[in-house]
């Protein structure tokens, strides 16, 4: 299992590598885009573009696998997720800061064997950062190896999350509860706009935890590896057991603090991919 995990993961940085030359040529921004479920929820050709290229290439070498891509879901394809291997694609994580040339964009690709994250690439080719991990080997940024950071306690911790591509009111009401909660019992607060690279501060031990409700599948598959290879944990914000698919995520350096930042929270369940 492990050299074939090597295979898939080799095969598949090289893709992602070559379809962040797409995300590179706009550096200053996209004027072209697209509104998918409200006016906050972006699409561009380049996400399109991506997300062929990757599915493209990734079936003909193997043509065993499954995916499941954000543009092919909005496109009207099924989120299921088997046992078998699965690609899992965010082409363009952070859409909002591509269009308007804010740096925080990043190709998110996992792949889930058993329904498990066993490999993922979040490549920020504007920024040149590249983070990666595989099963039990360990988390890299630019092939230097990565760990969470020591904070076990909120007071201690900086925290970031976000307010979605949704302006569903009660999102905006359990954002701004969390938002207090956060200002009044944590060091500080961040918002990336990109859930797979808040969850690639975590795991570089920059940031001390992530949570968000209303993300889906592709948002977190490879930073679910990422931090956990880091040392981390990702849970259900509750303080549950982590579930894919259930649009509901909290990682964190340690599982103290993300059982004190599950304590607190205002809990949104949006409807499962
Ligand atoms: C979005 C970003 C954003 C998060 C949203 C995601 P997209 O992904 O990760 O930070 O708040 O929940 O949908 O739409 O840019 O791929």
């Amino acid at each position: 299992m492990a050299d074939e995990i090597d295979e898939y993961f080799d095969f598949a940085l090289d893709l992602v590598k070559s379809a962040g030359n797409l995300i590179k040529e706009y550096v200053n921004g996209i004027k072209d885009f697209k509104v998918k479920s409200c006016d906050i929820d972006l699409v561009t050709e380049v996400d399109q573009k991506v997300e062929a290229a990757l599915i493209e290439g990734l079936s003909k070498k193997f043509p065993s696998h499954k995916f499941i891509g954000e543009e092919s879901v909005a496109d009207g394809a099924k989120a299921g997720l088997t046992d078998e291997p699965t690609w899992i694609i965010d082409p363009v994580d952070g859409t909002l800061n591509f269009v308007h040339g804010y740096p925080n964009s990043c190709i998110s690709l996992g792949l889930t064997i058993n329904k498990e994250s066993v490999v993922g690439i979040i490549y920020n080719p504007i920024l040149d950062q590249l983070f990666t991990a595989k099963k039990g080997k360990g988390a890299f940024c630019n092939g230097r190896q990565i760990h969470v950071s020591q904070v076990k306690e909120m007071s201690k911790a900086i925290v970031s999350f976000e307010a979605g591509t949704s302006r569903d009111e009660e999102r905006q009401v359990a954002c701004l509860n969390n938002f207090k909660f956060l200002i009044t019992k944590s060091q500080g607060v961040r918002t990336l706009g990109s859930a797979a690279l808040n969850m690639a501060m975590v795991a570089l031990g920059g940031s001390d935890a992530y949570f968000e409700f209303g993300i889906h599948a592709w948002d977190i598959a490879a930073g679910d590896i990422l931090v956990r290879e880091a040392g981390g944990v990702c849970i259900d914000p509750s303080g549950g057991e982590f579930d894919i698919l259930s649009r509901r995520v909290l990682c964190a350096s340690s599982i103290e603090l993300a059982q004190e930042l599950a304590k607190g929270l205002h809990q949104l369940y949006p409807e499962r991919d």
